[in-house]
């Protein structure tokens, strides 16, 4: 699959604000400055569609992009939404913006009917991470869906980050009986895109 078009749309500062479920939708989180908006301009081949930032905290609400996109050349154009979430984790938020997070991901995730998948993002530089395997695991007891996406592998040695790779799906072990699909990606180098294009192109059709 390779997306044509991708638009901003609109900031929602909660599920009830956010545009007509009308379509499906993917969304993509992860922990602050994990690389989540460069992951998106990545997939949409254009690198000022997600704001970005080298310090954390930089998306603070519910993004919305229209998404359209083709399976083949002259194929038939299929519509949908991506959705970029402001990351979980940042140390420099005071309680009550760190609660009003939670209640507006808990809400849009719970809660937003056409979502279709969520890319938890990891950072492949590291060995697991508490905060991650928690978010993970809530996701479980929420009963959404989603897919693990390893993130800035071009930071590390190939068989490092297979290494983070592979500790962090055996934690996960440890609460999951059927483990979740995983991609390895970089934005600098695009790696994963096809992988997940491909994912989104199987769930959408499905
Ligand atoms: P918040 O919105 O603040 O939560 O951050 P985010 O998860 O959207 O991260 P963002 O895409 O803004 O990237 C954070 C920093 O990491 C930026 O300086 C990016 O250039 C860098 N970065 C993101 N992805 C990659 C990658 O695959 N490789 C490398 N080398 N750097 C990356
Ligand atoms: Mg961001």
């Amino acid at each position: 699959m390779e997306i044509k078009k991708a638009t901003y749309l609109i900031s929602s500062p909660a599920v009830d604000k956010c545009p007509k479920a009308d379509r499906p939708e993917y969304a993509f989180i992860g922990r602050s400055n994990v690389g989540k908006s460069s992951l998106i301009n990545m997939l949409c081949n254009n690198q000022k569609l997600a704001k970005t930032s080298a310090s954390p905290g930089k998306t603070q609400s519910i993004n919305h992009f229209t998404i359209e996109s083709s399976v083949r050349e002259k194929g038939p154009v299929e519509r949908w939404y991506l959705v970029d979430l402001p990351g979980y984790g940042y140390a420099k938020i005071d309680q009550s913006s760190r609660r009003r997070w939670e209640q507006m991901i808990e809400g849009y995730l719970r809660k937003r009917e056409n979502l279709v998948n969520v890319f938890v993002l990891i950072d492949a530089r590291h060995m697991p991470q508490k905060i991650d395997l928690e978010f993970v695991n809530q996701l479980g007891h929420w009963e959404v869906p989603f897919t693990i996406v390893f993130t800035k592998a071009d930071k590390e040695k190939p068989a490092v980050v297979e290494r983070h790779v592979k500790a962090f799906l055996d934690a996960m072990r440890e609460t999951w009986q059927f483990l979740p699909a995983s991609v390895v990606t970089s934005a600098t180098k695009k790696t994963g895109k096809d992988e997940i294009l491909t994912q989104i192109a199987g769930m959408n059709l499905g």
